[in-house]
């Protein structure tokens, strides 16, 4: 059996997809809905994408609506999706499409376009366009390693696993043939325990011949991450609490957040509190990042001062609509609970 045959009886029926072997709709929107879910699904579960997929294309249903959007409100709404360095490219990127009035079709032209990187221009130019693209993702790099039996650590075999996918992509289907790899990298060639009795691809798998699949792709010993430290603070007066937006690009950047004492930017988690008041620790909230795992602790700071600065009172009952990252949304909770 071709992974193509598997792919036509297993595909997942995603939001963003059509059917396998269906013609790719004529209608702008599908290619915006292909990279939209592109950029959504890096470092990213399908089922934590959907309802960010459902929500977006709601609201803005074009790459022109997203294009039209504040930059504020995209980035509300992408909030507890995390890596919000994508919703800063995202937008940015919209609006390079929009002014040239769509989508180009070729992996190169897509290239071109801000934040948009080698990946997600190979799975667009396949999938929304149908061109031959040699699309690799994790999936993909799964599938490959084991398919050729690849011993070569990460990420060193990145090198033989993209030759590999270029030898067995095919010309016509290639993004059906993108999809089905990274079908069959998540429900069948899976990282640990791999269901290789039900693979299409079992009689011609290297990987199980050899006799230990689950042990490719090999990756470099995991790094342990660091613990940081730092303060949030709660100021809330009538009802109202004070948020700022964080600034720069870097993580959280450009997000809505509670103050803080400059924990992402100081190894010690050392800073001063905005405004001088009461302060009683309230507890604190664990949150993991890709490079740290991060214990905040939560102040809050009675009394009548007000900080000076930019920030805006958000009304405590609404904070749900605040779009605050899964941290701080962590931590408002823990100050209403
Ligand atoms: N992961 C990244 N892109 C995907 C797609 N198009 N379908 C399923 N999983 C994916």
């Amino acid at each position: 059996m071709t992974l193509l045959d598997w792919y036509d009886v297993h595909a997942r029926n995603l939001p963003w997809r059509v059917p396998p072997g269906a013609e790719r709709p004529n209608d702008p929107a599908y290619p915006y809905r292909v990279w939209l879910s592109e950029v959504m699904l890096q470092q990213t579960t399908v089922t934590a994408v959907k309802p960010y997929f459902e929500k977006f294309t709601a609201i803005w249903p074009t790459v022109f609506d997203l294009a039209k959007a504040n930059d504020e409100d995209v980035m509300a709404a992408w909030a507890g999706l995390g890596y919000y360095s994508r919703a800063r490219n995202l937008v940015k990127c919209a609006r390079a499409v929009a002014a040239r009035g769509g989508f180009p079709e070729t992996e190169a032209e897509l290239l071109k376009l801000p934040g948009l990187g080698a990946y997600t221009a190979a799975a667009i130019a396949s999938i929304a366009f149908g061109k031959r693209a040699v699309v690799v993702d994790a999936n993909v790099e799964r599938v490959m390693s084991r398919l050729f039996n690849i011993e070569e650590p990460l990420p060193r075999a990145r090198k033989a696993i993209r030759k590999y996918a270029d030898k067995v992509t095919p010309a016509i289907r290639a993004g059906d043939f993108a999809q089905s790899m990274m079908d069959l990298g998540s429900q069948i060639c899976t990282n640990r325990a791999p269901r290789c009795l039900l693979c299409p691809l079992l009689n011609m798998c290297k990987g199980n011949a050899a006799g230990e699949p689950e042990r490719l792709p090999v990756k470099p010993p995991k790094k342990a991450k660091p613990a940081r430290s730092g303060t949030a603070y709660w100021i809330e007066r009538e009802g109202k609490v004070w948020l700022v937006k964080r600034p720069g690009t870097g993580m959280l950047g450009g997000m809505r957040s509670l103050p803080d004492d400059g924990w992402s930017a100081q190894a010690d988690g050392t800073g001063d509190a905005p405004i001088d008041g009461d302060m009683k620790s309230l507890g604190a909230v664990r949150h993991s990042f890709t490079h740290a795992h991060l214990t905040l602790e939560l102040v809050r700071i009675a009394g009548e001062q007000i900080p000076a600065g930019e920030g805006e009172w958000w009304s405590v009952s609404q904070i749900e609509e605040a779009g605050l990252p899964t941290l701080f949304a962590k931590a408002a909770r823990l100050a209403i609970a």
